[in-house]
């Protein structure tokens, strides 16, 4: 027997708009029923990597896999199937949900576009189901989006996503625009839904606190790039990357020994422009640790523990920098 594809390989996938390098290069797997956290900052082009997956965008070069089919230029016909395969979670549920269609609609439109025939009367217990399953009450079908909170209209995106069932799941940033107050049970939701439902999910966030226990493996992406991949395990206790390190040294975390024991180092200076991104490293101009060959050239990704990490100082037999030793400089000699 051959082994089942993954839920999402992507390939050297590459986004630019215009001059943009919104995604330049990134490749990652998913396998079924897993879990990956892209992390990075602000304009880093997680957003643009969702886009391209669920092709509301179309990439400019490399591929994009669901389920081992090749998706990258489906043609319009054909994407509709695609589209029963993964769907997406929107940041802003205000601004991703029609006002002018009851809540009953919305969440049942993935069926309709996917040419589901289904009587009236089983669409209706079918979607009741899908909104009791996010914790809603069925009345809320008869709904508008508007009279609703901003957390019970983010578990309708997540019914209306979850409806068609599909393989993989595109979360981007979720809850970051929810009230800190209900941020939290909007989170347990995905996470029981995800461990019940199985599907396999890209969860895109700038929050590490929430990876902590959603996530099984992290990709941390900068400036169009992955710079470093591994378990979740891994790039929490033996992050290798600096930008890793950076970022995580400025999350908080639960454990207070460690909060404790913890030294924050400072990015600084804002992410460069995507229009124009630093030769060699694109961390160098932020790096702590930059010596002269980070100017001057690209570094490879470096097969570590059971991930990767693009710098000069990462070695394969594990060696790894830390940007907490930067200011006393010689950290590896
Ligand atoms: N349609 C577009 N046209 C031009 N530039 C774009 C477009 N979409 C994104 N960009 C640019 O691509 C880069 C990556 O944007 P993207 O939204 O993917 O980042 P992000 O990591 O999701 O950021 P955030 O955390 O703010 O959501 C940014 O420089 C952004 O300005
Ligand atoms: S390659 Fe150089 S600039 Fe880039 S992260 Fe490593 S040490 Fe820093
Ligand atoms: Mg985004």
């Amino acid at each position: 027997m051959t082994a089942e594809p993954h839920a999402l390989e992507l390939e050297d996938l590459v986004m630019h708009f215009g001059p943009v390098r919104a995604v330049d290069g990134v490749s990652l797997t998913i396998p079924r029923g897993r879990v990956t956290a892209l992390v990075g900052e602000s304009g880093s082009g997680k957003s643009t990597v969702g886009r391209c997956v669920v092709r509301l965008v179309e990439p400019t070069a490399g591929v994009v896999r669901i389920a081992g089919t090749d998706v990258t230029h489906l043609p319009r016909r054909q994407l509709r199937r695609h589209r029963s395969r993964v769907s997406i979670v929107f940041q802003d549920p205000a601004g991703s949900l029609d006002p002018r269609m009851l809540v009953g609609d919305i969440v049942a439109e993935p069926l309709r576009l996917s040419r589901t025939r289904m009587s009236r009367r089983d669409r209706d217990a079918r979607v009741a189901a899908e909104l009791g399953r996010v914790g809603l009450r069925a009345e809320v079908a008869r709904r508008y989006p508007h009279e609703l909170s901003g957390g019970q209209r983010q578990r309708v995106s997540i019914a209306r996503a979850l409806i068609s069932e599909p393989m993989l799941l595109i979360a981007d940033e979720p809850t970051s625009a929810l009230d800190v107050s209900v941020q939290a049970s909007v989170l347990n939701l995905l996470a029981d839904l995800q461990r019940d439902i199985g599907f396999a999910c890209l969860f895109i966030t700038h929050d590490l606190s929430a990876v902590e226990y959603l996530a099984d493996d992290i990709a941390v992406m900068y400036l169009g790039q992955l710079v470093e991949t591994g378990s979740r395990e891994q790039i929490f206790t033996r992050p290798a990357h600096p930008y890793t390190q950076a970022l995580l040294s400025a999350a908080p975390v639960a454990d207070p020994v460690r909060q404790r024991e913890r030294q924050q180092v400072l990015l600084g200076d804002d992410l460069p422009s995507a229009l124009d991104p630093p030769s060699g490293c694109r961390f160098r101009t932020r790096c702590p640790l930059a010596f002269d060959r980070c100017a001057t050239e690209v570094p490879a990704q470096i097969g570590y523990g059971d991930g990767m990490a693009a710098c000069h100082l990462v070695r394969p037999d594990g060696t790894r920098p830390d940007v907490r030793a930067a200011d006393t400089s010689e950290v590896l000699s």
